[in-house]
């Protein structure tokens, strides 16, 4: 089974896509933690997005992995534990940047459709329904006001101890929703057949009981 989880900055899809692997023993994929791993590596290593040729090498020398730690699945970028870093304001805005690029797509789908061979899973981003698994057993396109992405944003990374306000986050976020939603490769989009869930007004276990409903009610095996 895959089900895509794609919407909007912020709008909480990895706290339902982990919620959802947890219950159903499924794999969760963090699809965007891939964009930062090679946003991070891109800023670390001076790699310029305007050069191509630098930026296919760069790519060549790219290993990412999840593995858990204490319980969570952890970002690793050639064997280190890069999950904090890539979370920073530094790589957030840069990261739409690098996602728009057509070799860092192409290198990122295709090892998140290898991640799928191996067992049901669950992954979030901004394409997996529309390009990733166009098959996807379940799709669903979460949103929210910008409002109350970028207040939800905020406290995650006073959480976290970074330091940031709410109009910085605010203008990051909405930043980001235009680049992913108006590039020409694999933009933001809902399909047709993608089930639309605004969680603004919902609580994390109200938005994961409709969720897991659909899903339970609908599987083909369960
Ligand atoms: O979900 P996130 O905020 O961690 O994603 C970080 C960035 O990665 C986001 O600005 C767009 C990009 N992204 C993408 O282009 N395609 C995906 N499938 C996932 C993320």
């Amino acid at each position: 089974m895959v089900i895509a989880i794609d919407g909007y900055s912020s709008c909480g899809k990895s706290t339902l896509a982990k919620d959802i692997a947890r219950e159903l023993g499924i794999t969760y994929v963090d699809s965007g933690a891939m964009y930062r791993a090679v946003t991070l590596y891109f800023i670390n290593h001076d790699v310029s997005i305007e050069n191509l040729d630098m930026v296919n090498i760069a790519l060549s020398k790219i290993a990412i992995e999840f593995h858990a730690v204490d319980g969570s699945l952890h970002t690793y970028l050639n064997g280190h534990d890069v999950e904090q870093e890539i979370r920073s304001p530094k790589v957030a805005s840069n990261v739409s940047e690098v996602a728009v690029l057509a070799p860092v797509r192409h290198r990122l789908v295709a090892l998140q459709r290898e991640m799928a061979n191996k067992g049901s899973i669950i992954m979030d981003g901004r394409d997996i329904g529309s390009n990733v698994f166009p098959t996807a057993e379940f799709k669903f396109f979460i949103t929210a006001t910008p409002e109350i992405r970028a207040q939800r944003r905020l406290l995650e990374l006073e959480s976290k101890g970074i330091t940031t306000n709410y109009q910085e986050v605010l203008a990051n976020l909405k930043h980001r929703d235009q680049i992913d939603s108006t590039r020409t490769l694999h933009p933001l989009i809902k399909t047709d057949d993608a089930i639309l869930v605004d969680n603004s007004n919902l609580s994390r276990q109200q938005q994961l009981k409709l969720v897991l409903d659909i899903i339970r009610n609908n599987h083909s095996v369960n």
